[in-house]
């Protein structure tokens, strides 16, 4: 059976508006969905066996307050198999369960002196480093995807007074995508930094490109684990990513339910 007909027969009285992408960091926010229908991706055809520690794999259906939502806790990277195109089946199938929204979190290094670990990062542009596009290889005019306000101008504000209206401090910056796996090196910040990055991290832009070729709205929230490399004495590794995301788990969750439940 195809994923779309599997997830309609587990959760048959359920239209999610609103897709989420967790990452390292985020998985708190099915704290905030009592009763949800949870699927392992294993039990849905051309969703990713996600191979990283700290991603679980499982998609949950079910509701943030009254908002009707399907969380896909673990993505597939491109540092996984040299693919970047591994999210376009979820999200296609997400956009036919009725979804017009996708949400992306993620768990990125700060190229900011002035934006430490545990802060939250609304990305409001991102650079393409790799210059590598899930949309390789189609033929539809569609393809030529326009890249301005990629991240939707109308929920990045929403985002913004939800933090306030909560006293959360929220920056906001440029996410600057390295393939991965390995983290850069100290002269590939410096070069991030002057190329107008404010973060860098390991995903997010394919699932941006894909979701906009779909016609879904995106909003995307980094957690900032570490300083880039070369800008503090820490020393980089998953682990390390994976312990900083633990700590601020509950704060990130809490604010992204919140707006989660006031998007339109
Ligand atoms: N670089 C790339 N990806 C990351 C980092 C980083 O410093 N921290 C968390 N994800």
């Amino acid at each position: 059976m195809n994923a779309l007909s599997t997830i309609q027969q587990r959760a048959p009285h359920l239209t999610p508006r609103i897709a989420v992408v967790l990452g390292s960091g985020w998985g708190g926010l099915t704290d905030h969905m009592p009763a949800a229908v949870q699927i392992p991706y294993t039990e849905l055809d051309g969703f990713p066996q996600p191979t990283v520690a700290g991603h679980s794999a499982t998609l949950w259906l079910g509701h943030i307050g009254a908002q009707p939502v399907a969380v896909m806790s673990g993505r597939k990277h491109g540092y996984e198999t040299g693919a970047v195109d591994g999210m376009a089946l979820p999200l296609k199938v997400m956009q036919q369960l009725g979804c017009h929204t996708l949400v992306q979190t993620n768990a990125a290094g700060s190229v900011r002196p002035d934006m430490p670990p545990q802060s939250l990062m609304l990305i409001s542009d991102h650079l393409n480093l790799p210059q590598r596009s899930p949309l390789v290889g189609l033929t539809d005019s569609e393809r030529f995807v326009n890249m301005v306000d990629a991240y939707d101008p109308a929920l990045k504000s929403l985002a913004a007074q939800t933090a306030l209206a909560q006293s959360a401090i929220l920056f906001e910056g440029v996410y600057a995508w390295f393939l991965g796996p390995q983290f850069e090196t100290p002269a590939e910040i410096r070069m991030a930094q002057r190329l107008g990055a404010d973060a860098v991290g390991m995903s997010t832009v394919p699932e941006t490109i894909l979701a906009r070729h779909l016609g879904l709205r995106v909003l995307a929230l980094s957690f900032i684990t570490n300083f880039g490399a070369g800008m503090s004495a820490e020393n980089l590794s998953h682990a390390h990513t994976l312990q900083q995301a633990q700590e601020g788990n509950a704060k990130a969750s809490a604010l992204l339910a919140d707006i989660i439940t006031q998007l339109p």
